[in-house]
């Protein structure tokens, strides 16, 4: 398989922007009207989320060894929208009749040849992954809303319970989907560690104009149920191995949630066996109050293993630490030997990630979630979509 050839062709596709997503939805429909209720109502294609990670992932095959893990997982996640095996044929060849329609004569059959044989090397280990899981998961999870608790002006943290459990890893996130907005999934970090009841915690922010952010802040209310997707995400999970070691965490709004659930989750081993590596937790925000888990942070802070500095960017008169959070956790934190987590916006973590590196921290101990930029929502102070073509590929920033 030529998987230069394969980059280059799909390089130039992208290279035609908005044209792409809007041949390749427009065949889908009409050769499979029937999957058109799977999609938004809305299918502006600027808001395109399947395309652009479809050509992106397929062309990207020979990294496939770096990323199974992840393509594994979204397999499993595509289950949310009751994808079967036979619709991966569908998909495949409307991305094929795409790229033939804009590559005219640069759409050889030897192209055509190995962009069928990646599509279906990436389309066979997501089948699996997702057949794998069917004896044990079910396709999404439904989860009542138990409590809903607005804090600040535009932060709401949210208490579900998912029904069967679900399981998942602090650092983890799972697609969301409330009643008022069908069809449209947010990716949402639980907050808490793993608990008895299966309970999860999530920040949300609102996000202006964001119309599902802001459906979640304002109007989701106790009782209604919610959906959520598998779970998803290894960049800021922790293996068996890394967690002893002393982490420097830095978040960025409600950013906090993925970092928070393993300060719970630290917390409950350092009651159990008295020992939790070192943490120092900065957390930014624009104004004092959306520092919205300010007070349980400072009682947090009373443990012998945690440290936390919260961070104000644009209040001159706060009277703590001012400024940008990465600024301040890269001049002030201690780096030595230590795994930093970063979470936040897009902006908030570029700019902190550059600083820590500029600070000599190694690449590989510097860990963070790339954001799509796909759509309003996709800013929601964490959230972090999945977007592949950031850091799940290794051509992420
Ligand atoms: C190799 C095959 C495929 C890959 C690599 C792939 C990848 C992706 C990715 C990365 C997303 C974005 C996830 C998110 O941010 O929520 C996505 C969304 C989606 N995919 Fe797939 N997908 C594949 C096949 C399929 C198939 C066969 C279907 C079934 C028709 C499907 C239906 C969807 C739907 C409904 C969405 C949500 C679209 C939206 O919200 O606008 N995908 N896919």
């Amino acid at each position: 398989m030529d998987t230069a050839a394969l980059k280059q062709t799909w390089s130039l596709a992208q290279s035609l922007g908005d044209e792409v997503p809007l041949f390749f939805y427009s065949h889908l429909f009409l050769t499979h009207p029937e999957l058109r209720s799977m999609f938004p109502v809305s299918m502006a294609t600027q808001r395109d989320r399947l395309v652009g990670a479809l050509g992106r992932i397929v062309s990207s095959v020979d990294e496939l060894d770096e990323v199974t893990d992840f393509i594994q997982q979204l397999g499993r996640d595509h289950r949310r929208f009751e994808v079967i095996a036979a619709h991966y044929n569908a998909v495949g060849a409307s991305l094929l009749a795409t790229l033939k329609h804009f590559l005219g004569e640069g759409w050889t059959p030897e192209v055509a040849a190995d962009w069928a044989d990646a599509y279906g090397v990436i389309a066979s280990v997501m089948v699996q992954a997702a057949e794998a899981s069917e004896d044990s998961s079910p396709s999404s999870w439904p989860a009542e809303v138990t409590a809903v608790e607005r804090r600040g002006l535009d932060v709401s943290v949210i208490q579900v319970r998912p029904d069967p459990h679900l399981p998942f890893q602090p650092g983890q996130s799972v697609a969301v989907e409330i009643p008022a907005r069908p069809r449209l999934w947010r990716y949402l970090s639980p907050a808490n560690a793993p608990r008895s009841d299966g309970s999860i915690e999530f920040h949300v922010q609102m996000v202006p104009g964001g119309q599902v952010s802001s459906t979640m802040v304002r109007s989701l209310h106790v009782g209604e149920t919610v959906r959520l997707g598998a779970p998803v995400g290894q960049e800021l999970t922790l293996d068996e191995d890394e967690r002893h070691r002393d982490l420097t965490m830095v978040a960025g709004g409600t950013g906090l949630a993925p970092l928070r659930a393993h300060l719970e989750r630290i917390d409950q081993e350092w009651q159990s066996t008295g020992q939790a590596p070192r943490v120092q937790l900065f957390h930014g925000a624009r104004l004092p109050w959306s520092l919205y888990e300010n007070r349980l942070l400072q009682n947090l802070a009373g443990r012998p293993w945690f440290t936390y500095t919260p961070v104000v960017s644009d209040d001159p008169s706060y009277p703590g630490r001012k400024g940008l959070v990465g600024d301040v956790a890269a001049d002030t934190g201690p780096l030595h030997g230590r795994l930093a987590l970063v979470c936040g916006s897009p902006q908030m973590v570029r700019h902190t990630v550059s600083r820590l590196r500029a600070r000599g921290i190694a690449h590989a101990d510097v860990r963070f979630e790339q954001f799509a930029t796909l759509d309003e929502d996709s800013h929601a102070a964490h959230h972090h979509t999945h977007d592949p073509q950031s850091s799940r590929l290794p051509h992420g920033e």
